[in-house]
């Protein structure tokens, strides 16, 4: 029996044409970007590829399953919620730029319903009703608008070699302090002034999820 990888069908961010470029810290900063959007990337082919194969009479399975998918997407919000709030308005001031990391925002937008119509469903599919034809479906969605900003983020990093390395590397290491301090987790809604929706799995299931 031949073996399947996470690594399709969408596909993962090469890193070979800059990941050994020591001459400015945006070449750095797009190596460990793009080593946690593939870490995603993994993550969302192996929902898809796992969905229609999970067994229906298994509800024992199909829960663990719906609490992985959860978990996916808690990182998810967790990556793109600490990006928006910390990093990419520290990497405007440092470029001395308003709007700069716009168009990433605007990426996030992009895939944002889809995204949520997948987390609603996970969060609240009784094992009983399990569809994984659905899920696969819902994946679809989203997974094309995700995955070119996942990709397209990284150019825009890798753009950042035009302004000060050691305050490049500085908005980075901040970001990556951030998600460690936080668990990877985003904090209850009640502690945040916005958001969508309830973590309703276990931290120690987060914790396997590192988007530093
Ligand atoms: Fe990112």
């Amino acid at each position: 029996m031949s073996s399947q990888w996470a690594d399709q069908p969408y596909p993962l961010i090469s890193t070979l044409a800059f990941s050994k470029d020591t001459s400015h810290a945006a070449n750095y900063v797009a190596t460990e970007m793009a080593l946690a959007h593939n870490g995603m990337i993994r993550g969302l082919n192996s929902i898809y590829l796992q969905a229609p194969l999970i067994p229906s009479s298994d509800s024992a399975i199909i829960r663990d399953f719906l609490t992985y998918c959860q978990c996916w997407c808690e990182s998810m919000h967790h990556h793109h919620d600490s990006e928006e709030e910390t990093f990419f308005p520290t990497i405007e001031r440092i470029s001395g730029i308003e709007g700069l990391m716009a168009e990433n925002i605007e990426q996030h937008r992009a895939f944002t319903p889809g995204f949520q119509a997948l987390h609603e469903y996970v969060r609240t599919c009784a094992p009983k009703d399990y569809d994984g034809a659905k899920l696969k479906s819902l994946v679809e969605g989203f997974a094309d608008p995700l995955t070119k900003h996942l990709h397209d983020e990284i150019g825009t990093l890798r753009a950042l070699d035009k302004y000060d390395s050691k305050q490049v590397r500085q908005a980075y290491k901040q970001l990556e302090k951030l998600m460690m301090d936080t668990d990877n987790v985003r904090p209850p809604q009640s502690e945040r002034e916005h958001g969508a929706d309830e973590i309703t799995v276990p931290d120690s299931a987060t914790r396997v999820w590192n988007c530093g």
